[in-house]
């Protein structure tokens, strides 16, 4: 059986890390940080039963990096220094491959740094989370009775990692083998902060897209239109507010932290928002420390490290900002093969029900599903 090792860090300094240590719930912010820069990377636990359909299986462990985002960004050096010594226990663990989870997949250049320097072979998991957060978006669209191929699309945060992929597949649709998986939809707008980058992405996709690619700059002009939103920045706090969206658009939320802000949840009751890159796992799994999901759910990006453990394919599957779409559709064919799948809907970490899709299209007009 080969292992595998998944490295998760807080995403909020407060929250995240009292839940491997309660006691911070009573201290200021302040020294919570001043006491993550003093720690080592720190074993979470254990990740049993994963069960390939197939008769494989594979277990690995969890380790924290103890550094939220902004401390990543700050000292990037520091952040891709601890993820290194991390990738160090997991091989004395007896670990074959690293899974990079959060930001310690985007500092280093998206995980080309970490690999240099790692003795196991690192993957920032982005294939399948790319993969994943287009077959949700797709379900999302066809519940919501949205008409992919006519349908506007906006990709926010379009140059990064995921954001180029998941602008790359809508532009020009998906085929596995012979079987056509995803249409393209027919136009696509590329949101970013730098002109240039999205004009040479736009350039780039053009070559042979079906779709028409627009880019902005302006979040506000990019969405208003846009009938589907796949969000992936890697900002530290919400990009998206309620003022952005269309009404009835879905919007598929990958980034952790999260872009769409809480007050989409609470003043939007007309437009779907859902997570992205949510997976069922074959077999019984079972966590020492929780993610924050059910034990047969995880992230994608979590799976795919599984996925790469369980086919023995011990290399840095994906690294850097450049993801080749024929990586994507290699690991969507292995995750079949394994009998992992999309979690169905989830929005703000709760499964969507049909009744919320059902309020929704009432809220803009659209029949109901059944009726
Ligand atoms: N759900 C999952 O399973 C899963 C798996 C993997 C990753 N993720 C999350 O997905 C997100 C993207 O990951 P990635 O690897 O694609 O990252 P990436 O390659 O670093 O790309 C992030 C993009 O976000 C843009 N950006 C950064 N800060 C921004 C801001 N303040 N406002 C607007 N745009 C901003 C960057 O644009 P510029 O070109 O302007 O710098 C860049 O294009 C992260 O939040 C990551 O944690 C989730």
């Amino acid at each position: 059986m080969h292992r595998f090792v998944f490295l998760v860090h807080p995403l909020d300094l407060k929250r995240d890390v009292a839940r491997k240590y309660p006691f911070v719930k009573f201290l200021p912010a302040p020294l919570v940080e001043a006491m993550l820069w003093r720690m080592k990377p720190k074993l979470l636990g254990k990740v049993e039963g994963v069960k390939s359909t197939s008769g494989a299986e594979t277990e690995g462990w969890l380790i924290a990096v103890p550094m939220t985002a902004k401390m990543m960004i700050e000292r990037e050096e520091k952040a891709v220094s601890a993820i290194v010594e991390a990738c160090k226990l997991a091989k004395e663990l007896g670990a074959e491959i690293v899974g990079l989870g959060a930001f310690t997949a985007i500092v280093g250049n998206g995980g080309v740094e970490i690999q240099e320097r790692s003795p196991v072979p690192v993957t920032t998991g982005n294939s399948y989370t790319t993969w994943t957060a287009l077959e949700a978006t797709k379900l999302a669209a066809e519940l919501m009775g949205i008409d992919w191929q006519n349908a506007t699309a906006a990709v926010v945060g379009a140059t990064g990692s995921i954001g180029k992929a998941c602008a790359y597949f809508l532009s020009h649709g998906a085929k596995v083998g012979d079987e056509v998986r995803f249409e393209s939809v027919s136009e696509v707008i590329l949101v970013g902060r730098n002109e240039e980058r999205l004009n040479s992405l736009r350039e780039e996709l053009n070559a042979k897209a079906s779709a028409s690619i627009r880019v902005t700059t302006d979040i506000a002009q990019g969405l208003n239109r846009a009938d589907i939103v796949i969000t992936v920045t890697s900002a530290m706090d919400a990009v998206i507010e309620p003022e952005h969206l269309k009404p009835g658009c879905i919007v598929c939320d990958v980034a952790r932290p999260r872009d769409v802000s809480e007050r989409v949840h609470k003043e939007r009751d007309d437009v779907l928002v859902i997570d992205g890159g949510v997976v069922e796992v074959p077999g019984e799994p079972r966590w020492e420390f929780s993610i924050g999901l059910p034990d047969k759910l995880t992230l994608a990006c979590v799976a795919e490290t599984m996925l790469l453990a369980l086919e023995g394919r011990l290399e840095p599957f994906t690294l850097g900002r450049d993801i080749r779409p024929e990586r994507i559709l290699e690991i969507a064919s292995i995750a079949a093969k394994h009998g992992f799948k999309l979690a169905g809907l989830r929005s703000f970490e709760r499964q969507v029900s049909e009744e919320q899709i059902r309020r929704v299209r009432e809220r803009v007009g659209k029949v109901a599903i059944g009726k």
